[in-house]
């Protein structure tokens, strides 16, 4: 929760503007004071109306206010704040803020702002590669500003690339993170969640009973220690509601692989959650496939194992966990799955006891360290297995 957080949010004229009131209404729920400032374009994509009415405040577009004679003071509005996030944060703007022009009010309470300033740039492909922007935003880092990087994806104007202006919800997690005091603040944790789903044709497919709550508990609890965290997800059924974490959603293991290997090398912390089909078919049909024959073998192919990738990858500083589903010699499969796949700790899932395991709300967990350290826990709700990982990963990470 940010209760009480004071925070000044600048609007460019981008067309990204429209999400500003998203992310206003984020920080609202969150329980801080929102005040606004816009430049003079921004009043052409989104009204200083709609933006005052969400954050229950005037607007602040000019220093002067309407035709009263009265100013408003850039000064005090940038003392007033904790917080001066700037979004969308167009490649005009952030060329006067990086040359120090103020032009406007917006730019003027940046340049007398106290507080740590966020940018989240907004803009086309060609313009966020170009150097005056490289090098402005390079200018920003230098002054201290912190960055809040634009997403890739489709663009306002069809192309694709990177300029698009993160997702609102990225931009509260950063400032969540900001604010935190926990034990993991400046640590990126990617944990795989839920089953995968393997196509057999356009309607059907192979999967398992796993229901994510196991891999969205661990994301919640190292979010909670400030951790950047970003959950790879197969197909569940309830998505929690977080908006602290990334989700990449994902249907098949090919496609989870790649969403992991992808953000790998940026990670501290991978938690493998997912129960990953070991198997898909090998040639899954186009059409419907028709119930001609009395027998029907299926021929699967191996799908890439993620963990035993990621643990021939790991890089001095990363720690792996993985999780481990046995039904007999649980132990010594257990520490065969920890050597083979490189992992630093193994987490055994009971399913012998009552109420632990898939789709469960309790679970019943074995830890395997690297070193062979050995514990076991007794049934408890996921909330606080996922605790219980994390105090033994934290105490093995030495943070
Ligand atoms: O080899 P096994 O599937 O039993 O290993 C389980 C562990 O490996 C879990 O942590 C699971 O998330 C991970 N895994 C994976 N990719 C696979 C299979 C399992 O990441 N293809």
């Amino acid at each position: 929760m940010l209760t009480g957080k004071k925070i000044l949010i600048g609007v460019c004229g981008s067309i990204a503007a429209y999400k500003s009131a998203h992310l206003i209404r984020l920080f609202i729920k969150e329980g801080a004071e929102v005040r606004v400032v816009m430049t003079a374009s921004a009043s052409s994509f989104i009204t200083p109306l709609t933006l005052s009415t969400l954050s229950k405040h005037q607007v602040y577009t000019d220093f002067e206010n309407g035709s009263s004679g009265v100013w408003n003071n850039h000064v005090d509005l940038g003392l007033w704040a904790d917080a001066f996030i700037i979004a969308p944060a167009s490649a005009n703007t952030l060329g006067k803020m990086a040359n120090g022009l103020c032009d406007n009010f917006l730019t003027a309470v940046y340049l007398s702002a106290r507080c740590p300033v966020f940018f989240a740039p907004a803009m086309d492909l060609d313009m966020h590669q170009h150097p005056a922007v490289v090098s402005a935003i390079s200018k920003l880092k230098g002054f201290g500003n912190h960055l809040i990087e634009a997403e890739s994806g489709e663009l306002a104007s069809g192309l694709y690339g990177t300029g698009r202006m993160a997702e609102p919800e990225n931009i509260l997690s950063q400032i969540h993170r900001f604010f935190s005091s926990g034990r993991l603040k400046n640590k990126k944790v990617l944990i795989t969640a839920g089953p995968t789903r393997e196509p057999l044709d356009p309607v059907r497919y192979i999967t398992n009973h796993s229901s994510g709550k196991m891999g969205y508990a661990l994301a919640k609890s190292f979010a909670a220690e400030g951790a950047e965290v970003t959950v790879v997800c197969g197909p569940i059924q309830e998505k929690p509601d977080t908006s602290n974490i990334k989700t990449v959603d994902v249907t098949t293991a090919v496609e989870m692989h790649k969403a992991v290997m992808d953000i790998f090398e940026k990670q501290d912390i991978l938690i493998f959650a997912a129960a990953v089909a070991d198997y898909t078919p090998a040639a899954p049909s186009d059409t419907k496939i028709k119930k001609n024959e009395d027998t029907f073998a299926l021929h699967l192919k191996k799908n890439p194992d993620i963990a035993a990738e990621a643990g021939k990858k790991k890089r001095l500083g990363q720690f792996l966990a993985g999780f481990a589903l046995e039904t007999n010699n649980e132990k010594e499969n257990a520490l065969k799955k920890l050597k083979n796949k490189n992992l630093d700790m193994i987490i055994l899932n009971s399913l012998k006891d009552e109420g632990a395991g898939f789709g469960h709300e309790t679970n019943k967990i074995s830890i395997l360290e690297k070193d062979n350290n050995f514990t076991s826990f007794e049934l408890k709700s996921k909330e606080e297995v996922a605790k219980d990982i994390k105090e033994l990963v934290i105490k093995k990470i030495h943070v």
